[in-house]
């Protein structure tokens, strides 16, 4: 089997938790060099050192945070430092606030999701772009979710965001078509990462409700469609995929086995 993805330069947006932090890992096991972006720098190192060994000739990191445009362009500079090309970007920093209806819902939530799962998509693939566009066969992959295609009560603000994630890339792969960049979406449902306890501010026991008697997807799940999806040929592009558990048929129907 060809390995496409060993020694390609994978920069990953939220590499400190979740989707990201496993992404990092597989993309390492498959000789891939890293460059792991966050807030949480303590987080970012026991990422690449995990990376490191799994197989990532390099990991490096560095702190960012997407919803502010000099962080965004601080974070390329630092890129550029190491890297004279990208040849994936992962746009996976993100989340979701509160499940408030619109009737009680906050600003600072509203606003928090649209800067990091909007706006930080745009900021970073605008900065990163330079590093792509003379890079045919290199890859832009945005984590979405189910939730940019169906909507739900009390997320009204994070479908909508994720909404505008799914039309971001896909005016972005007829902005690019001609250039040999590649542009997807891969959008999960219901995954156990800290996705849950984030939205419920730290509400351990609300966020593990979410799952109760489900077998969702794992970190490590989206990790290996990732890497999947990046390692086509380069004439191939996945260009969305929606992603869920066995066990969610649809947003609102999801299979529960009784728990004791
Ligand atoms: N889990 C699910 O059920 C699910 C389903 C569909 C889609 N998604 C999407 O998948 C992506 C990853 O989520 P996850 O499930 O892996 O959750 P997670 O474990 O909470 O990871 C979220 C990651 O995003 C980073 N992040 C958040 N805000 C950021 C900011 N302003 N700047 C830089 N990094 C930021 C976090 O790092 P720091 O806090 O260190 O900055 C963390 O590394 C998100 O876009 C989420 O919306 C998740």
């Amino acid at each position: 089997m060809i390995n496409r993805l060993a020694n390609k330069w994978v920069l990953i947006t939220g590499a400190s938790s979740g989707f990201g932090a496993a992404a990092a890992c597989a993309f390492g096991a498959e000789k891939s060099k890293l460059l792991l972006g966050a807030r949480r720098v303590d987080r970012l190192e026991q990422v690449a050192a995990a990376s490191r060994k799994a197989g990532a000739p390099a990991a490096h990191v560095q702190s960012l945070d997407v919803t502010k445009t000099s962080s965004v362009e601080d974070f390329v500079k630092w890129v550029r430092g190491h890297a004279d090309k990208v040849d994936v970007l992962i746009n996976n920093a993100g989340g979701a606030l509160g499940l408030d209806p619109v009737a009680t819902g906050k600003d600072e939530d509203w606003e928090t999701m649209f800067q990091s799962n909007v706006l930080g998509v745009l900021r970073m693939t605008r900065a990163a772009l330079p590093l792509m566009v003379n890079n045919p066969g290199s890859y832009i992959l945005n984590i979405g979710s189910v939730a940019g295609h169906v909507a739900y009560e009390g997320g009204a603000a994070y479908c909508g965001a994720k909404a505008a994630e799914l039309q971001i890339t896909r005016a972005l792969r007829l902005e690019l078509n001609g250039t040999g960049v590649r542009v997807g979406t891969i959008d999960p449902g219901m995954a156990e990462t800290e996705f849950s306890v984030v939205r419920f501010k730290g509400d351990t026991a609300r966020a593990k409700k979410v799952y109760e008697g489900v077998e969702p997807l794992t970190a490590e799940d989206l990790a290996e469609i990732l890497v999947w999806v990046a390692s086509r040929p380069p004439h191939v592009c996945v260009d969305e995929l929606l992603v869920k558990c066995t066990d969610q048929a649809a947003i609102h129907k999801v299979h529960r086995r009784k728990v004791n």
